[in-house]
């Protein structure tokens, strides 16, 4: 794990966002790292030294100039004694005073004082965003080196809708762990590409053509391949499964935009395909949303789109390892069979997919593993652990062929 056993310092300020640094805290030490965290004045507001407390299970430092703190933990040890000091949420004051080199609190003389890097999430209403006073102050503190995390766009606490809401927990940890670089595994020095997720193929600008996918199945398998060391790029479609830790994501729509994501992801040692792309588009997309009752029921012409598993399969620049996915509703196995001959990937993940099994969108999945040589059926497992499952015989095949083509 790249996280365990780092120090975090966690600076939290005045924003309405301070509630999301509890559920950091939570999952960075569910990863193994260590966090102490600084609560500004306006921090305190929002969330209290004792919920932070509970969850660092260490003491919260507040003040300056508190006798017990500097002589337990002086200010300037605690700015070094940290692998990485993060300000979530980044307030437009916090930053402005950041970059202004000033250190009229703990926060700010911690942060001018530490040797250490520093990631920002930075959170505040739109129109403090978009001022040039904060553009210019994050400016100079990425010329600094000060790393940003964010901001997302959204609707705001404010009833206002734009850039300024606080990355997500989860994106600040993947950011974090980014930092820390990817953990040694026995896939480390191979380059994974994964497919996940439905893709979306637009009717009109209102309407589309998808399938079931949920994407869990895809982004299982990719932070699986990341947890054994694999540089991973994730190339999904439309999903509400949260990017995986320590991958690159790249989200994309459609097919075509799919493939064209999974090529410039190339060179890579595997390949898995378990998206649900769709096999047809719609060949004329309309400009404008079509109307009910114009000329009656409109027809729709399809077109095949490019297969990407067949492409990725037969391509010059052809993975090591190439694995596909079949998604069969009858004769499973005789199906993916051959499915695998007719695409030319090297092994199949065969699973059911009629309504009844719940394999889409569902948490738990089975699984005929078919290569050239022989079969093998897993029991019904978790998503999770088909990943890790396949991740681990990805690593084996590498490690049997000596660590050239599996
Ligand atoms: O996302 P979940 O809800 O977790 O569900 C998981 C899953 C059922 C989607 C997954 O386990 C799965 O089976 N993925 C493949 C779905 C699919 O499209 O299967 P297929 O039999 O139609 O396609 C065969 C293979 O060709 C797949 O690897 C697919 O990614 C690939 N393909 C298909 C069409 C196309 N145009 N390009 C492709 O790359």
């Amino acid at each position: 794990m790249a996280l365990a056993g780092k120090r975090v310092l966690l600076i939290v300020s005045g924003g309405i966002a301070a509630y999301k640094a509890l559920e950091l805290i939570r999952r960075l030490r569910e990863r193994g790292a260590s966090v102490r965290a600084v609560l500004t004045k306006g921090g305190a507001q929002f969330v209290t030294p004792l919920s932070l407390s509970a969850l660092s299970e260490d003491k919260v430092y507040t003040d300056l100039f508190s006798l017990t703190d500097e002589s337990e933990m002086g200010h300037i040890q605690l700015s070094r004694d940290a692998d990485l000091v993060v300000v979530a949420p980044a307030t437009a004051d916090i930053l402005a005073r950041m970059a202004a080199g000033m250190a009229d609190d703990l926060a700010t003389t911690v942060l001018l004082a530490t040797d250490k890097p520093v990631l920002a999430a930075p959170a505040m209403n739109v129109r403090m965003w978009e001022h040039p006073a904060t553009q210019d102050n994050l400016d100079r503190l990425r010329r600094r080196g000060v790393r940003m995390v964010g901001p997302n766009e959204g609707p705001m606490a404010c009833n206002e809708y734009g850039f300024g809401r606080m990355a997500e927990p989860e994106e600040i940890l993947a950011a974090i762990s980014r930092h820390f670089g990817r953990p040694a595994g026995a896939l480390s020095g191979k380059r994974a590409l994964v497919t996940s997720g439905p893709t979306h193929e637009p009717i009109d600008p209102v309407r589309y053509i998808a399938n079931h996918s949920s994407g869990k199945q895809g982004h299982a398998i990719a932070a699986a391949l990341a947890a054994l060391g694999a540089e991973t790029v994730l190339v999904t479609g439309p999903t509400a499964e949260p990017d995986p830790l320590d991958v690159r994501t790249v989200a994309v729509t459609t097919a075509v935009e799919m493939m064209a994501a999974c090529r410039a992801a190339l060179p890579a040692d595997i390949a898995v395909c378990a998206a649900a792309v769709a096999d047809w588009r719609v060949a004329s997309r309309a400009d404008e949303k079509i109307k009910k009752g114009e000329g009656g029921t409109p027809t729709l012409t399809l077109m095949e789109n490019p297969d990407i598993l067949a492409s990725l399969s037969t391509g010059p620049d052809r993975p090591a390892l190439v694995v596909g996915f079949a998604a069969e509703t009858e004769q499973v196995v005789a199906n993916a069979r051959a499915k695998r001959e007719r695409k030319g990937c090297d092994w199949i993940l065969a699973n059911d997919v009629s309504p009844e099994t719940g394999t889409f969108g569902g948490d738990a999945n089975r699984i005929y593993l078919i290569r050239a040589d022989g079969q093998e059926t897993w029991p019904e497992m978790s998503k999770t652990e088909v990943g890790q499952r396949l991740a681990e015989a990805i690593a084996r095949s590498f490690q049997d062929a000596g660590d050239g083509v599996a």
